[in-house]
């Protein structure tokens, strides 16, 4: 029973953490606008500092690891709370997994949420803090050679999932298709961007109109 208390909450938890659409609604609270209506269209950091909104972007950036990471801590205290290891470090996961699907699918927009970078940035975090490190510095490069920020998220994810897989020593199969899982998602929700890749269309960082939506 204890272990099914803990299971529901740690997810149910990360996934109402993760549908926080704070790039929506700080662009909502203090410029009047809906995000969405802008840009690609995409309620995330990017999207926001793209809009004009730098500092907001930066926010949202910020807020939006926040609730991963946090997603993750709070399963991890949970877990210690009921005395749920083994299983702990899975259901972590899974919470990582469940709060990155909450920004991409958000209740409250209609399951119309995020590519969830910054909510998976967060869940790394919490959970392989180093080879997250290695994996921003991945991301980091591609974005500063292409300007494409798209690309370097798209290519970063796929380096952290590879990376996590190799070095998490728990090999733990549950957790592995997490990080899998996760950067999958991630990868498939820049589907269109990857389209305008390939169709030479993407906004690079740093240009003001993106009109791709
Ligand atoms: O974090 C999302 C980023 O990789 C792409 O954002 O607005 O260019 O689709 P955007």
């Amino acid at each position: 029973m204890n272990d099914t208390i803990f299971i529901v909450l740690s997810l149910g938890i990360a996934y109402l953490l993760g549908s926080i659409p704070f790039g929506y609604i700080l662009v909502r609270t203090f410029r009047g606008e809906d995000i969405r209506a802008t840009g690609s269209g995409n309620i995330g950091a990017t999207n926001v500092a793209r809009s004009g909104a730098k500092g907001l972007g930066i926010a949202t950036l910020v807020l939006d690891a926040l609730k991963g990471w946090l997603a993750v801590y709070i399963a991890q205290r949970l877990a210690l709370h009921y005395g749920a290891f083994p299983h702990g470090y899975d259901v972590a996961a899974l919470a990582g997994l469940f709060a990155v699907l909450g920004h991409m699918f958000p209740v409250w927009l209609g399951f119309r949420g995020g590519k969830g970078v910054a909510t998976a940035l967060g869940v790394f975090l919490a959970l392989m803090p180093f080879v997250t490190l290695v994996a921003v510095l991945v991301f980091a490069g591609v974005v500063v050679t292409t300007r494409y920020v798209s690309l370097g998220s798209i290519i970063g994810a796929a380096v952290l999932a590879i990376l996590a897989v190799c070095f998490d020593g728990r090999h733990r199969i549950i957790v592995d298709l997490c990080y899998i899982a996760i950067a999958l998602l991630v990868i498939w929700k820049h589907s269109g961007n990857i389209q305008r890749l390939r169709a030479g269309t993407e906004s690079k960082f740093g240009q003001k109109s993106a009109a791709t939506l």
